[in-house]
């Protein structure tokens, strides 16, 4: 990608020899700069120029270290041009601040003191990055009457509030080379996220590899990620690439990374923080550039601290931490959802069927899916098959009844004490005394309203 020679730079930071600093060193490189210092002076000069990149520190008032107007500052930058890539600059005790920073839309920090090769190599990658995130931007918006729903990339489908975070995230850090750790249920949407984050990336047009961490033997482990050569093994019949190689220059998709065995871990750490690693078999060390998603339902923490994934791995996974809400905390996306997959099974299974009746609808609104969206849409194909009309009814759907979260303000009080007892029971394992106690009831005031519900 070319970039015009004379990009303007706005820096910013209150002491005028960091400024001079900055100056001296752009401007070697044949960038036109301008220098402010203050917040305020930053919004003024974003209002009325165009500006290629800002380089900001996140500390204006002397003897201040928390990064708090720097944090405010990037929100209003945000709030002006979402596009405009931002450097930030930190002191080097605060590297928790520059993490919440990239969360708020920095695209890449430095630490002071900095090193001028690394800061002038962040700089050009961003200026590029920028150009080509705004030349998609535009081109989105051209796009945007003609496109409907053909868009490049997975269709990630939300309204809901609790996914806006999810999607402000991957428009933020997606362009970025971030290393994010996806969280969530199973069935939740972690690989199409995963997917998602690829396609926003300036890496886009590269490889997307994916691993099942869950699914290597202990013995393939090593050969799947790293590769091999002829003869490293009995099996080992000629030389293969691993899966860090392959996703050379692209994205490499580590799924259920909880599962990796902890004798493999600290090798997975070592060509994570190097890109370095040799094939089996071989002595020869390889480079590859590669941006990690991962992804697990477990809880890492947990893990951690039980001795089972080593903290320091953890923490180059998971500089952008993003946590898919499970489907019954965000029930607006549900009906969004499953006519999506309506029309998908429709087309796939060739069925004349045109949506579904009102209580089905409301069958779908009321589950709980423990199963997520994978659940959703299992459901409805099941509904496309077993639906015998035009529209699919509650019963086609299969859902498990049992499953069903009742909605409070349509039961009368006693529907709710029967549920109540019902639930309570089945948690104490059908321990009658149990559950009695746990309601604060008596036994025989518990026994009077089983025989009353006939439970
Ligand atoms: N927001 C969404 N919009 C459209 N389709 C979705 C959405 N979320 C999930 N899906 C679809 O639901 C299915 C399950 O999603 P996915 O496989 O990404 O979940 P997961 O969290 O990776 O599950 P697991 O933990 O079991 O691997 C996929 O077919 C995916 O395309
Ligand atoms: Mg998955």
């Amino acid at each position: 990608m070319s970039q015009a020679p004379t990009a303007r730079i706005l820096i910013a930071d209150d002491q005028p020899d960091v400024l001079e600093a900055l100056r001296l060193l752009l401007k070697g490189e044949g960038y036109a700069t301008e220098a402010v210092k203050s917040p305020a002076a930053v919004i003024k000069a974003v209002e009325a120029n165009d500006y290629a990149l800002v380089l900001m520190d996140l500390n204006y008032a002397r003897d201040t270290t928390s990064g708090q107007e720097g944090l405010e500052l990037l929100q209003k930058l945000q709030g002006l041009d979402a596009t405009l890539p931002v450097v930030v600059m930190t002191a080097w005790a605060s590297v928790d601040v520059a993490v919440e920073a990239m969360r708020r839309g920095a695209r890449d920090f430095v630490t002071k003191p900095w090193d001028n090769p690394r800061l002038l190599a962040i700089i050009r990658n961003q200026l590029e990055l920028g150009s080509a995130v705004r030349a998609y931007r535009r081109l989105e918006q051209e796009n945007e009457l003609l496109r409907g729903s053909g868009k490049a990339g997975p269709a990630l489908l939300a309204q809901s509030a609790a996914m806006r975070p999810v999607l402000e995230v991957i428009a933020r850090v997606g362009p970025s080379d971030a290393n994010i750790l996806i969280t969530g249920e199973n069935g939740t949407g972690k690989g199409l996220v995963a997917q998602a984050l690829h396609a926003v990336s300036l890496r886009a047009g590269k490889p997307f590899i994916s691993v099942n961490m869950g699914g290597l033997p202990e013995g393939v482990f090593e050969s799947e990620l790293f590769g091999h050569v002829r003869g490293a093994f009995t099996d080992a019949k000629a030389d293969r690439a691993g899966r860090f190689e392959l996703a050379d220059g692209g994205t490499l998709f580590l799924d259920e990374i909880g599962n990796i065995p902890l004798s493999q871990q600290a090798k997975m750490l070592r060509t994570i923080e190097t890109g370095e690693f040799e094939r089996v078999g071989s002595s020869r060390t390889y480079r590859a550039s590669v941006r990690l998603i991962s992804a697990t339902n477990a809880d890492l923490a947990a893990e951690v601290a039980a001795g089972k994934f080593r903290q320091d791995l953890l923490f180059r996974l998971n500089t952008i931490q993003l946590h898919l809400p499970p489907l019954r905390e965000r029930r607006e996306d549900i009906e969004l959802l499953a006519q999506h997959f309506l029309k998908q099974h429709v087309t796939r299974y060739r069925k004349g069927i045109t949506g579904f009746d009102e209580g089905a609808l409301q069958a779908l609104r009321d589950y709980s899916w423990p199963g997520n969206v994978r659940e959703l849409d299992h459901s409805v194909e099941r509904g496309v098959l077993m639906a015998p009309g035009k529209v699919i009814r509650a019963p086609d759907l299969g859902l498990n009844a049992g499953q069903a979260v009742p909605r409070l303000e349509e039961m009368s009080i006693e529907e709710v004490e029967a549920f109540l007892i019902k639930k309570t029971l089945a948690r104490c394992d059908g321990n009658a005394r149990k559950a009695a106690e746990e309601l604060g009831l008596s036994r025989s005031a518990f026994y009077r309203r089983l025989e009353k519900y006939g439970l």
